[in-house]
């Protein structure tokens, strides 16, 4: 059995919580390895995954490629401009023929309906390396740090802080999928899609528009941000002013619980969404979060070739 992974809700609560089962047992299992060397069972053995950027990455890159070694396997990665893709050759046409070479597909695009097309004709497992919509292998990463910070996740609350994004959707499709609560902190203009937090709410969540950042941060387990201009987006000096409020300060951080932890799919941009102080600060699992890409993408790729 294979699977596409679009977003989370492709794997359901179940699916997820035995992706992060699975990564966290791989990772304690190699502690101390060599990071080029298989793990012990290789699941992967024989098996290529082929990855397409059409944005920038530093992160899902080189993890995909490091997870998909250590179970074994191979991956060919390929930027869009040196492809077909790049001059005009449909999406369909290019997962018709990469299906035919490759065992799954990984893609970063900027319009979702790029990645459901290659989906639709791969005829193998296609996951989503990031949308202008989503970035659920972001958010499976951020759910072991959260676990790994000693804390469980049904009833958690989380605050977001910043612009409503794609990182931001697929936090809240974690919250309904997993039960905990969003608070999310955003100036008016700045909003989630409203259909994420809908689908998160009819499935028992809390998750809320706070417009005040004291107050949505207040009494939080886990406290997250982003850039505030995303791949893709114009800088616009109109849009940092609004966000200004929402920057992750100390004094921001001292009004969640005393052990709230601070998340950020990186890169960040120092001085904009968050300081200094905090980025580098006792309670930033910024470092260990993006380490943990590695380890929820091996599990992703297992999931999506039907090995878990
Ligand atoms: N967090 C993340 O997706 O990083 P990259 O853009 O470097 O892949
Ligand atoms: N929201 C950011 C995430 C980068 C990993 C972007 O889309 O650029």
């Amino acid at each position: 059995m294979s699977r596409h992974f679009l977003d989370l809700s492709d794997a359901g609560g179940d699916g997820v919580a035995a992706m992060l089962a699975d990564a966290l047992d791989r990772k304690a299992a190699r502690k101390g390895w060599p990071k080029g060397r298989a793990d012990a069972d290789a699941p992967l053995a024989g098996h290529t995954l082929a990855m397409i950027f059409e944005k920038n990455s530093t992160r899902t890159r080189v993890s995909f490629d490091m997870a998909i070694r250590q179970l074994g396997g191979t991956s060919i990665v390929m930027d869009a401009g040196s492809m077909q893709l790049g001059r005009g050759e449909s999406v369909a046409d290019t997962a018709r023929v990469l299906g035919r070479y490759v065992d799954a597909i990984m893609i970063r695009t900027d319009d979702h309906a790029k990645l459901t097309e290659m989906a639709a004709h791969a005829g193998v497992p296609v996951i989503n390396g990031l949308t202008d919509d989503s970035h659920p292998c972001q958010i499976m990463a951020d759910l072991l740090t959260v676990i790994e910070d000693g804390k469980s996740l049904p009833g958690l609350k989380w605050t977001w802080l910043g612009d409503g994004n794609n990182v931001l959707h697929s936090i809240i499709e974690a919250a309904g999928l997993l039960g905990f609560a969003v608070d999310v902190a955003v100036p008016e203009g700045y909003e989630p899609a409203p259909r994420w937090a809908a689908d998160a709410n009819a499935r028992g969540a809390a998750v809320r528009i706070v417009r005040d950042a004291q107050a949505a941060v207040a009494d939080a387990d886990v406290v997250v941000t982003d850039t505030w201009i995303s791949m893709g987006q114009a800088h616009a000096e109109e849009k940092l002013a609004a966000m200004t409020p929402y920057q992750v300060t100390p004094a921001l951080m001292a009004l969640a619980k005393p052990d709230a932890l601070f998340l950020h799919c990186l890169p960040a941009h120092r001085g904009e969404e968050v300081v200094d102080a905090v980025i580098d600060g006792p309670r930033s699992g910024v470092w260990n979060e993006a380490e943990n890409r590695l380890h929820a993408q091996k599990s992703v790729l297992l999931w999506a070739l039907g090995k878990l």
